[in-house]
C-alpha cells in the first residue's frame, strides 16, 4: 500500500482520491504519527509527502523521520513535501516574497516546460510543449539537493520537476491532485507503475476483504446496527448481514420525522428483501411529543439526539450478549486533519449523531467503510445490490422533518409537509433533475396567508422550495429551475396537497444562509 504523509494541506485528500481512481490503496497520515517505528509496520510500496502551509525555513517545521528516504521505494514530494525533500537531502530552500521586490512567491496558474532530459516519470506529459499547473506557494527550492535534476520549469519555479532518477525521488513544486492542474492524474499514474502497482484495487476486492476482516473482527459474537435509511448505514448492513448473517440485528428508529412512505420502505427493503433482523421502532409518539412546544432550532436538536440515543439504547439492551456496534463511518471522519490554526471553531449547527454511544455501551466498534470515500460507499452498495434509486438519494438529517418546519413542530404541519415534499420530488425526478441536485426539500413556513381558491377565501401556511448544487455540502448554491418548472410545481402543490396556498422558492446560497432552515 501507499502511504501520504500529511503535513496539512488542504487539498491532501485529493490525493488520495486520485490515487484510488487508479485502483490504488492509499492511505493518509499526519506527519506527528509517521514515526520509525510506524514505517516500519507500515511498510509502504511508496510514499508522498503532502504540500502544507507551513515554512521548511522555520525552525521546528513539521518533517519525516530520516529513515522514509532509507525505505528504498519511490518518494514523491509536492509543493512543501518537495521543500522537505530538498533540505532533508541536503539542497536548500528560500523563502519568497509575497508581493513587490522581485518576490518568487507564486498563486494560481502557471505553465511548466520541459528540460531536455527525460524521465519515465514524465510519460504523457509535455507531448503539447507545456503543461498548466497550479502553483500555490511562497517558498522556493535555491538549490537542488544531490542526486536531483531538474526535469521542469516555469518562469517563477526555475525547480517545477525535480528528481533523483536512482533512487526513484520526485519532486514537483505544484499540485497535480487539483483539477487546475489537468493533466495531473498522469504523474499519479507514472508514480504508481514506478513504484509497482498494478492497479488491483477494485469494489469487488475491497467487498471480499471486508467481508473476511468483519468475520474475524467479530467472530461468534452479536453485531447492532443503527439504520436510519441512508447510504451509509445501509450500505454497511448489508455487507456486515453478508458476512456473519443473523449475528447482525439492525435497529430502525422512527422519530416520526421521516418522509412520506420512508419508514415502510427501509423495513421493506431490509427485512423482507435482505432478510436482515430488523428491529422497527416506532417512537413516534415519544418524540413528538417531547418536541411540543418547542421552537428553538438548537432545543430540537438536543431533544431528538438525546432520546435517540435512549431509544437505541433501549432496543438495542434487549439483544443479547451484542458485542459490537456497527457504524457507517467515511474515511474523510476518519482522516485526523492536521491543524495549524488553533482555536475553536464557531459552532453553526450542533449536528445530531450517535457519538458517544459505544463507550456507554460498552460496545466495541465495526466500522466497514472506514476506508472509503462517499462515491466508493455509493460503488460499493451497487456491487452489493443495492438499487440505484436508494444510493442515489439525497442526504437526509438526522432530526429530519423538524429542521424543515420553523417554529413549532405540530403533527398536522408534518402531515402537510410531507406530502408537499413528496409532490416536488416526484416533480424533480420526472423532469431528470434528482441526479443534478444535491438536496432538494420543502420546508413549511409558521405563517399562515391569505389565499382565493374557486370563490372561496384560504388562509393557508406557505411554503418554500429548497434545491441546491453542492460537493460536499459545506458550501451550496440554489438549482437554477425554470420558470416553468417552478410554476409546474407551485400549481401541483397548491391543488394536490391541502393546507398550503402558497409556494416560495429559496434562492439563497450557503453561505451566507445553510442548506436547511434550521
Ligand atoms: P446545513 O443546513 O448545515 O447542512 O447547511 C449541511 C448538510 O448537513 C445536513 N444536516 C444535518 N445532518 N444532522 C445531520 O445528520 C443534523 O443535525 C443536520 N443538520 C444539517 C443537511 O441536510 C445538509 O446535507
Amino acid at each position: 500500500q501507499l502511504l501520504i504523509i500529511d503535513f496539512g494541506s488542504q487539498v491532501t485528500q485529493l490525493i488520495a482520491r486520485r490515487l484510488r481512481e487508479l485502483n490504488v490503496y492509499c492511505e493518509i497520515h499526519p506527519f506527528q504519527n509517521v514515526t520509525d517505528d510506524f514505517l516500519a509496520e507500515f511498510r509502504p510500496k511508496a510514499v508522498i509527502f503532502s504540500g502544507g502551509p507551513d515554512s521548511v525555513t522555520r525552525q521546528g517545521s513539521p518533517r519525516p523521520p530520516a529513515s522514509v528516504y532509507e525505505l528504498g521505494v519511490p518518494i514523491l514530494g509536492i509543493c512543501y513535501g518537495q521543500q522537505v525533500m530538498m533540505q532533508d537531502l541536503g539542497g536548500q530552500v528560500e523563502g519568497g516574497k509575497i508581493s513587490g521586490g522581485g518576490g518568487t512567491a507564486e498563486f494560481g496558474r502557471a505553465y511548466v516546460t520541459p528540460t531536455e532530459q527525460r524521465l519515465p516519470f514524465l510519460d504523457g506529459w509535455f507531448d503539447g510543449g507545456r503543461e498548466q499547473v497550479w502553483m500555490s506557494h511562497g517558498d522556493h527550492v535555491s538549490r537542488l539537493a544531490p542526486g536531483f535534476e531538474v526535469f521542469g520549469t516555469s518562469p517563477n519555479a526555475p525547480f517545477a520537476i525535480t528528481a533523483d532518477p536512482q533512487r526513484q525521488f520526485f519532486a514537483v513544486q505544484f499540485h497535480p491532485e487539483v483539477h487546475h492542474t489537468p493533466n495531473g492524474k498522469r504523474l499519479y499514474e507514472n508514480f504508481v507503475k514506478l513504484a509497482g502497482f498494478t492497479g488491483d484495487w477494485t469494489m469487488g476486492a475491497y467487498r471480499e476483504e471486508a467481508i473476511r476482516k468483519i468475520r474475524e473482527q467479530v467472530g461468534d459474537k452479536k453485531v447492532i446496527c443503527g439504520l436510519s435509511g441512508g447510504v451509509d448505514s445501509s450500505v454497511a448492513a448489508v455487507l456486515i448481514h453478508e458476512a456473519i448473517g443473523d449475528q447482525l440485528t439492525c435497529v430502525f428508529v422512527d422519530h416520526g420525522l421521516l418522509r412520506l412512505g420512508e419508514a415502510e420502505e427501509v423495513v421493506t427493503m431490509f427485512r423482507d428483501h435482505y432478510n436482515i433482523r430488523l428491529i422497527h421502532a416506532d417512537e413516534q409518539e415519544l418524540f413528538l411529543s417531547a418536541l411540543e412546544g418547542v421552537s428553538d432550532p438548537e432545543v430540537k436538536r438536543k431533544t431528538i439526539g438525546k432520546l435517540f440515543i435512549d431509544v437505541f439504547q433501549k432496543h438495542a439492551n434487549s439483544i443479547e450478549g451484542a458485542e459490537f456496534l456497527a457504524q457507517g463511518t467515511l474515511y474523510p471522519d476518519v482522516i485526523e486533519s492536521v491543524s495549524f490554526s488553533g482555536g475553536p471553531s464557531v459552532t453553526i449547527k450542533s449536528h445530531h449523531n450517535v457519538g458517544g454511544l459505544p463507550e456507554k455501551m460498552g460496545l466495541k466498534l465495526v466500522e466497514p467503510l472506514r476506508e472509503l470515500f462517499k462515491d466508493e460507499v455509493r460503488a460499493l452498495g451497487r456491487e452489493l445490490g443495492l438499487p440505484d434509486s436508494f444510493i442515489g438519494r439525497h442526504p437526509f438529517p438526522g432530526p429530519g422533518l423538524a429542521i424543515r418546519c420553523p417554529g413549532e413542530i405540530t403533527r398536522a404541519k408534518l402531515d402537510i409537509l410531507r406530502k408537499a415534499d413528496a409532490v416536488y420530488i416526484d416533480q424533480i425526478r420526472r423532469h431528470g433533475l434528482y441526479d443534478e441536485i444535491w438536496q432538494a426539500f420543502v420546508a413549511i413556513l409558521p405563517v399562515r396567508t391569505v389565499g382565493v381558491m374557486g370563490d372561496g377565501r384560504t388562509y393557508d401556511y406557505a411554503c418554500a422550495l429548497r434545491a441546491v448544487t453542492s460537493v460536499d455540502g459545506m458550501t451550496a448554491d440554489y438549482y437554477p429551475f425554470t420558470h416553468e418548472f417552478l410554476g409546474e410545481t407551485a400549481t401541483r402543490i397548491i391543488n394536490e396537497v391541502e393546507g398550503i396556498n402558497r409556494v416560495t422558492y429559496d434562492i439563497t446560497s450557503k453561505p451566507p444562509g445553510t442548506i436547511e432552515w434550521e
